[in-house]
């Protein structure tokens, strides 16, 4: 299958396999009047100037003088959860905050409990709906967390959904163990016993299953403190596993230092990380996955994503959809507050959104750039530079979608 996308008036995107540290971060390439030839999913070649390639296609598809770029990658998501939790905005407004939800045994645990009641299939059918909604909005690829389960069996059906989206859906899932989420209601008061649950009997089973390439914990207070975090880490990378951490987003308490020391892929939310956290990443190589719609939602303050360019920390930005602390997936609007909370460029955000988090998640080999090699997994968007997708807000910006060479459908409206 032979396939032209023309017309293209700027094709903008990052570029190689790694993850953009520093200056780095800001540098895209830009052609103009770009056409890019696809064979069989893959990117064969792009021509700048108006250059056609010779031959015949099976389609041509016109992108009418916009902006494209790479398919989005949302680096940090509970997309998979039972019920919602709208009855917790008339708790905030009567001054509750995420914690204190949590404490009084709501918040993720409400979640739990909606989760464990749902079958696989209701699970499976409610978050293919929520992927055609991100497809829709330019994401061709995302990191998927367990931890609304909390026992064997829940985190296994939730890993197992996440399977079997993979398997059926268009867009690509990078599934995440977060069995250490919350402490579990029947564990209440036992954090310790749960970790070693955790361990002895969850990992073992999710390692033997290939059910998940990376662990991720919720290291905050009257959560799992840092040497719970340590523990668990440990074992996960003596496994095999990559290493996330929910790291300083309310309270910094150890994360981000733990994620220096344990050199994990990423931490994530910081919103609360300080000075030595920082150098901790920094020295240890770990990607910031920052998560402004949370900062948002929850109305604290943002990540200090620019100091941590400016420190050689790889920056990331990602949704962190779930139905509590950010129930939003749209990352074009993590783009916005990219350049307005965080005060990064057009064309760092651009790399935050695509290559960063596919290194942050594995993936970036094969997607995350537009360079001949990489799956064709594309944007055209709504307008003629990326500057315009970071300027407007609220609506969705995208025109099509190109997920492994093949024009995503639009939804159809009932
Ligand atoms: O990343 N902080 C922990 N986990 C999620 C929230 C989960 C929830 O509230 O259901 C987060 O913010
Ligand atoms: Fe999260």
């Amino acid at each position: 299958m032979k396939t032209l996308l023309k017309n293209i008036g700027c094709l903008q995107t990052p570029v190689g396999s790694h993850s953009h540290v520093g200056a780095e971060q800001g540098e895209n390439v830009k052609y103009s009047n770009a056409a890019i030839v696809i064979e069989d999913g893959i990117i064969r070649e792009i021509l700048e100037e108006g250059v056609l390639p010779e031959g015949s296609f099976d389609a041509v598809y016109d992108a009418e003088g916009s902006l494209v770029t790479p398919g989005l990658v949302d680096g940090h998501t509970h997309l998979i959860f039972g019920g919602y939790r709208q009855h917790e905005i008339a708790m905030k407004l009567k001054g509750a905050d995420y914690l204190d939800i949590l404490r009084a045994g709501g918040g993720i645990l409400d979640t739990v409990r909606k989760t464990r009641e749902a079958s696989k299939e209701d699970l499976y059918t409610k978050s293919a709906a929520f992927l055609d909604e991100v497809i829709g909005m330019g994401v061709t690829a995302l990191e998927a967390k367990s931890g609304y389960g909390l026992d064997l069996e829940n985190e296994i059906k939730i890993l197992e959904v996440i399977k079997a989206l993979d398997e059926r859906h268009p867009v690509d899932l990078v599934p995440t163990f977060m069995g250490p989420h919350a402490i579990p209601p029947e564990y209440e008061g036992r954090a310790d016993e749960y970790i070693d649950l955790v361990i002895e009997e969850m990992l073992p089973v999710v390692k033997e299953k290939g059910l998940a390439e990376f662990c991720d914990i919720f290291c905050e207070d009257s959560v799992f403190n840092a040497e719970q975090s340590r523990k668990y880490l440990t074992r996960a990378k003596a496994l095999g596993f990559g290493l996330k951490i929910h790291a300083d987003e309310i309270e910094a308490i150890g994360g981000s230092e733990l994620a220096g020391e344990l050199g994990a892929t990423s931490a994530e939310h910081l919103i609360a990380i300080t000075e030595s956290g920082q150098k901790a990443l920094a020295a240890g190589g770990v990607m910031a996955m920052c998560l402004p719609a949370t900062s948002f939602y929850l109305g604290k303050t943002f990540a200090p994503a620019r100091e941590m360019i400016q420190k050689g920390i790889p920056v990331a930005i990602a949704s962190d959809f779930n139905p509590g602390s950010c129930p939003s997936l749209n990352l074009q609007f993590c783009i916005n507050l990219g350049c307005l909370k965080y005060k990064m460029t057009p064309e760092e955000v651009l790399t935050a959104v695509t290559i960063n988090p596919a290194c942050g998640i594995g993936r970036g080999d094969r997607i995350g750039t537009v360079e001949v090699g990489k799956q064709a997994d594309l944007v055209i968007w709504n307008a003629p530079d990326f500057e315009m997708v970071c300027y407007r807000f609220g609506s969705n910006m995208v025109k099509r979608v190109i997920k492994n060479g093949i024009l995503v459908e639009r939804r159809r409206k009932k």
